[in-house]
C-alpha cells in the first residue's frame, strides 16, 4: 500500500444479514469523520464489475441503522470468479479514484477480496456479515444475534401449537454447513433435540431421546434441524422416517427459511456492526490490508483473510452439554 487512502469503496455481498446497514452507516460515517471519501457499490461484486457506484456522504446513511437488509443490495457474482471480471472491477475502481475497498459478507465475499489483493495489490479489509456465524476470527458475525432472536420467537409460537395438539415438530433453520443457529436457538427455545452438522448424534440417539421424552410424560416435542444434507437426512426425510417407525406420533415439519435473514437488527448487531465499520476504516488508514476485523472476547481483533476463509468457527462443546442436560 503506497498511495495515501483518500477514497474507500464499500460493498455488501453474499446472503444479506440484519445489521449490514449499520455497518454501511458506520463505514460511511468513519470516512466522513476522517475526512476521506466513501463510494457505495451496489449489488456486491456484480456492481463492482458494472461500475454501479454512488458517492455516499454521512447524510446518505441517516435512518438506516434500524433497517434490515442492505441499502447497497447484495448478490452472489459468478463473473467476479473469473480473472476478466476482476480486471473489469479493478479498472472501475482505479477510474473512480478509489484506493481501498471494504467488503461486508462471509467466506465467498472474503475469497473474492483476497483474490483482488493478490492480483492487483489493491487494499481490501473484510467485515464479517452473515447470519450463520461460521466465520473464523470473530466470536459473532453481524446478523447472527438478530437471526437467533427471530428463530426463538418463531419456535416459541410453534411450541404453543405443538403443545395444544401433542405434536412432534421438526423445525429446519438456516446455517448452511454450520449449527450455530440451531444449537443456540435450540437451547434458547427449550428444544428437545438439536441436529447440527458438527455433531451427528445419529438416528438411534434421536429415537431414544424422543421415546425417553414420551416415557417421562412429554406430550409434545421440538427438534431443531440445521438445513442441508450434512446431517444425513433432510428435515422432510426425517419426519417421514420417524412417522413410519412410530405411527402414533403426530408429526409436522416446518422450514423457517428466509424470514431468518430479515427484520430489524438487534441492538447487539447494531453495536457490533458500528464497531467493525469504524475498525475497518481505521485499519485501512493505518495501511493494514488483507485482514478481517472481528470481535473476540469483546476486543477488536484482526485476522488474515486467508485464515478467516480457511479455518472454521468451532461450536462450543459446553453448549452441547447444556443442550443435553436441559432437555431431559
Ligand atoms: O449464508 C447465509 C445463508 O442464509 C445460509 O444460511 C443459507 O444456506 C444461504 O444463505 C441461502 O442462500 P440464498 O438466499 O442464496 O438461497
Amino acid at each position: 500500500m503506497n498511495e495515501p487512502i483518500k477514497k474507500i469503496a464499500l460493498l455488501t455481498s453474499g446472503g444479506d444479514a440484519p445489521g449490514m446497514n449499520a455497518a454501511v452507516r458506520s463505514v460511511v460515517r468513519a470516512c466522513t469523520y476522517y475526512r476521506i471519501e466513501c463510494v457505495g457499490v451496489y449489488r456486491g461484486y456484480e456492481g463492482l464489475i458494472e461500475g454501479d457506484f454512488e458517492a455516499l456522504s454521512g447524510r446518505h446513511v441517516s435512518n438506516i441503522i434500524n433497517k434490515g437488509g442492505t441499502i447497497l443490495k447484495s448478490a452472489r457474482s459468478m463473473e467476479f470468479k473469473t480473472v476478466e471480471g476482476r480486471a473489469k472491477a479493478h479498472k472501475n475502481l482505479v477510474d473512480a479514484g478509489v484506493n481501498a475497498l471494504v467488503v461486508v459478507g462471509g467466506d465467498g465475499t472474503f475469497t473474492g477480496g483476497l483474490k483482488f489483493i493478490q492480483e492487483f495489490n489493491f487494499p481490501v479489509v473484510g467485515i464479517p456479515g452473515t447470519i450463520d456465524n461460521d466465520i473464523y476470527g470473530t466470536d459473532y458475525t453481524i446478523g447472527y444475534d438478530t437471526a437467533l432472536n427471530t428463530v426463538v420467537e418463531v419456535i416459541d409460537k410453534i411450541r404453543d401449537t405443538a403443545g395444544s395438539h401433542n405434536r412432534l415438530f421438526f423445525i429446519e433453520v438456516m446455517g448452511r454447513d454450520a449449527g450455530f443457529i440451531a444449537l443456540n436457538a435450540g437451547i434458547g427455545s427449550g428444544a428437545e433435540e438439536v441436529l447440527i452438522p458438527e455433531k451427528d448424534i445419529g438416528l438411534d440417539k434421536l429415537e431414544e431421546s424422543l421415546k425417553n421424552g414420551r416415557d417421562k410424560g412429554k406430550t409434545s416435542s421440538i427438534v431443531v434441524v440445521t438445513e442441508g444434507k450434512k446431517i444425513g437426512k433432510s428435515v422432510f426425510e426425517l419426519g417421514d422416517y420417524i412417522k413410519e417407525k412410530y405411527p402414533a406420533y403426530d408429526i409436522r415439519v416446518s422450514v423457517l427459511g428466509h424470514m431468518q435473514r430479515g427484520g430489524t437488527p438487534s441492538c447487539f448487531d447494531r453495536v457490533l456492526a458500528s464497531r467493525l465499520g469504524v475498525a475497518a476504516v481505521e485499519c485501512l488508514l493505518d495501511r493494514v490490508s488483507g485482514v478481517m476485523v472481528g470481535v473476540i472476547n469483546n476486543e477488536i481483533v484482526l485476522t488474515g483473510l486467508n485464515k478467516a476463509i480457511k479455518l472454521n468457527n468451532e461450536i462450543d462443546k459446553e453448549l452441547l452439554r447444556v443442550a443435553e442436560i436441559t432437555s431431559v
